[in-house]
């Protein structure tokens, strides 16, 4: 699973029904890791994983390659790393501005900001439709957040920073400039009032919940970056596949295939978060085998969402695929806050797509960006013709 290059392309797929079939829970211990881990690939025992909130903690970590300093320093104070009840406390307050009800009232805007990017993609094609699509997830955040206009690109490229430059000194660099600039924000809200996103998680009272201001400003960092770059890996790699398949191009701009449940295939597919990582509070068993009080288990989500005994022809990419119950948001108790969000603009851009597009063209080699926790495309040389 840590040969280098493997997450590179798309081979690691073989490797993980290999697993599968012969070794589902598999104890790996990669060079340069200071322990090992158990690896998990079948997508029954990722749930089971996923669900067992009281002996699985994420407090220690929920990503491999995480230091245990950057870990301690947010853990139980940011939802990503929290257990009950500070889990229970914070996700009840932050769950708010993205339920349902609050979220349709944004969806005229998330159609307006998706016709506005594929409109000038058709118009002034570049190099790579990725530096146009990522628009797409940051502005909407952005938005939402009530962020200044003249500080979306600045936080859109922090981000991207902090979690995908290749130097550990930029991507700290870039985590320590977001916090800085969202405790600027909370506290500046605390005099003025003037975000009504702000305002409204710290006039929240659900049941009493509350955040701290050091809890906001962790938990906007999450929001932004939980929202960024995986977005955008999936209009990506949905993309990709469009060009790459003209049968399921057609299905999409003909209006067979429905939005909907095109959008859930692409989820499926693309798994921008590609592993997700626990630690046992106490022996239990997964998948038959034991596991002991401390050590780190992840569950594949990539693998999990090729699962042969779950979904039918699961290498086959199927816009009109009905059945497909994916894990790509996870599942249980840290299942995605923006899950409703992230299927908002992944259905407008299908929908923008058939409003505004005939065809499209691979110009080049489209590139991975190799990792193996935010796994995605990050060079996409597509032209969108109108
Ligand atoms: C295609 C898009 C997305 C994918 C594939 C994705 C994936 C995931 C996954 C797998 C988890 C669970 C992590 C775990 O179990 O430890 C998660 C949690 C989370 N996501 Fe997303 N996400 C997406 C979009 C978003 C968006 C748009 C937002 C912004 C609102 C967001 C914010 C979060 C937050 C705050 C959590 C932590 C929830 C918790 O621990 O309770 N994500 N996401």
């Amino acid at each position: 699973m840590f040969e280098p290059g493997l997450f590179a392309g798309t081979g690691f797929y073989e490797r993980f029904a290999w697993y599968r079939a012969n070794d589902p829970v598999s104890w790996q211990h990669p060079a340069g890791e200071p322990e090992g881990f158990w690896s998990v690939t079948r997508y029954h025992d990722v749930v089971a994983v996923h669900r067992d909130t009281t002996r699985m903690s994420s407090t220690g970590g929920m990503r491999l390659g995480s230091t245990e300093r950057a870990v301690s320093a947010v853990a139980n104070k940011m939802l990503i790393v929290a257990d009950p009840p500070d889990h229970t406390r914070m996700k009840r307050v932050l769950i708010q501005p993205f339920s349902n009800d609050v979220l349709s009232r944004a969806e005229q805007y998330v159609e307006q900001v998706v016709a506005d990017v594929v409109e000038t993609a058709v118009r002034r094609p570049g190099p790579d439709l990725i530096a146009q699509l990522e628009r797409i997830p940051t502005d909407v955040i952005c938005a939402i957040m009530g962020l200044p206009r003249a500080d979306w690109e600045w936080i859109g490229r922090k981000t991207t920073d902090a979690f995908e430059s290749p130097s550990e000194v930029q991507r700290i660099t870039a985590n320590g400039e977001i916090f800085k600039y969202f405790s600027d924000l909370v506290r500046e809200n605390r005099r003025t009032g003037a975000n009504a996103f702000v305002s409204g998680l710290t006039a929240q009272d659900t049941g009493g919940a509350r955040l701290t201001d050091e809890e906001l400003v962790f938990n906007f960092s999450g929001i932004l970056a939980g929202g960024n770059e995986t977005t955008r890996f999936t209009l990506a790699a949905l993309t990709l596949q469009l060009v790459e398949q003209p049968d399921q191009l057609a299905r999409v701009l003909s209006g067979e295939a429905d939005p909907a449940v095109a959008t859930e295939e692409a989820l499926r597919w693309s798994v921008p978060g590609m592993h997700v990582m626990r630690t046992a509070t106490e022996a239990l068993r997964v998948g038959g085998v034991e596991v002991e009080p401390g050590q780190r288990v992840v569950t594949w989500i990539g693998s999990a969402n090729r699962d042969e005994e779950v979904f039918a022809e699961p290498d086959t990419f199927d816009v009109g695929r009905t059945e497909n119950r994916h894990l790509s948001f996870g599942a249980g108790r840290h299942m995605c806050l923006g899950s409703r969000l992230a299927r908002l603009e992944v259905a407008a851009y299908l929908r923008t797509l058939r409003r505004l597009v005939r065809a499209m063209t691979l110009e080049g080699e489209p590139r991975y960006n190799g990792s193996n926790f935010t796994w995605g495309l990050n060079e996409l040389p597509v032209v969108l013709h109108a």
